[in-house]
C-alpha cells in the first residue's frame, strides 16, 4: 500500500503587520501599490502592482496590463522585470506583489514564479504579498523558492 505523505503548509506563519517589516520592505510594498493604480484591466477589472528590488538597490515597477487579444497580456510581475533587465538589472534580491483579492493573498502565478526565479541573485529572494489600503495592513512573506521549489533551470540549481 503506497504512502501517501500530506504535508499541510501552514500560511499563518507567514503572515506579518505592515508596520514590523524593515525599511526596504515597507518602500517596495508602497511602490508596487503606486504601481497597481497603472493596470490596465478593462477584462478582469482585476488591478495588480508589482515592485523589485534589484542587487544595488534599484526598484523596478510594474502593474498588469491586459488586452483584447487575452494571452497577449502580461502581469505585474513580468512587466516589473522586464523593465529590470532591459535596463541591465538581472539580479533581484526582493519582490512585493499587491492586489485586491477577498480571500487570501495575490501571489505570483506559475508563469512568473518561473520567470521570477530566474534571476533570483542567491537563488532565492522575499516575496511580501499585500493588499492595497490602509492600516493595519497583513503582509504574507514568503519567498520565490517557497513558491517554487526545485524550478527548471538550464543554468544548474543555484
Ligand atoms: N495578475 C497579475 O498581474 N499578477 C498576479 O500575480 C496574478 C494575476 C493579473 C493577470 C490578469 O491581468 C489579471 O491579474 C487577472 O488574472
Amino acid at each position: 500500500m503506497p504512502r501517501v505523505i500530506v504535508q499541510k503548509i501552514n500560511n499563518d506563519e507567514q503572515i506579518r503587520d505592515f508596520k514590523e517589516l524593515g525599511t526596504d520592505a515597507k518602500e517596495l510594498i508602497k511602490a508596487a501599490m503606486d504601481a497597481r493604480r497603472n493596470a490596465y484591466c478593462p477584462y478582469s477589472n482585476f488591478q495588480v502592482g508589482a515592485a523589485i528590488q534589484t542587487a544595488d538597490g534599484s526598484i523596478y515597477t510594474g502593474c498588469n496590463i491586459e488586452n483584447g487579444s487575452y494571452p497577449a497580456g502580461i502581469c505585474a510581475e513580468r512587466t516589473a522585470a522586464c523593465k529590470a533587465i532591459s535596463d541591465g538589472k538581472r539580479d533581484f534580491v526582493a519582490c512585493a506583489v499587491v492586489a485586491q483579492q477577498e480571500k487570501g493573498f495575490t501571489t505570483p502565478c506559475g508563469l512568473c514564479r518561473q520567470f521570477l526565479a530566474e534571476f533570483a541573485q542567491q537563488g532565492d529572494f522575499p516575496l511580501y504579498c499585500t493588499k492595497p489600503g490602509c492600516p493595519p495592513l497583513k503582509v504574507l512573506a514568503t519567498t520565490i523558492r517557497d513558491l517554487l521549489p526545485r524550478s527548471f533551470s538550464f543554468l544548474g540549481n543555484k
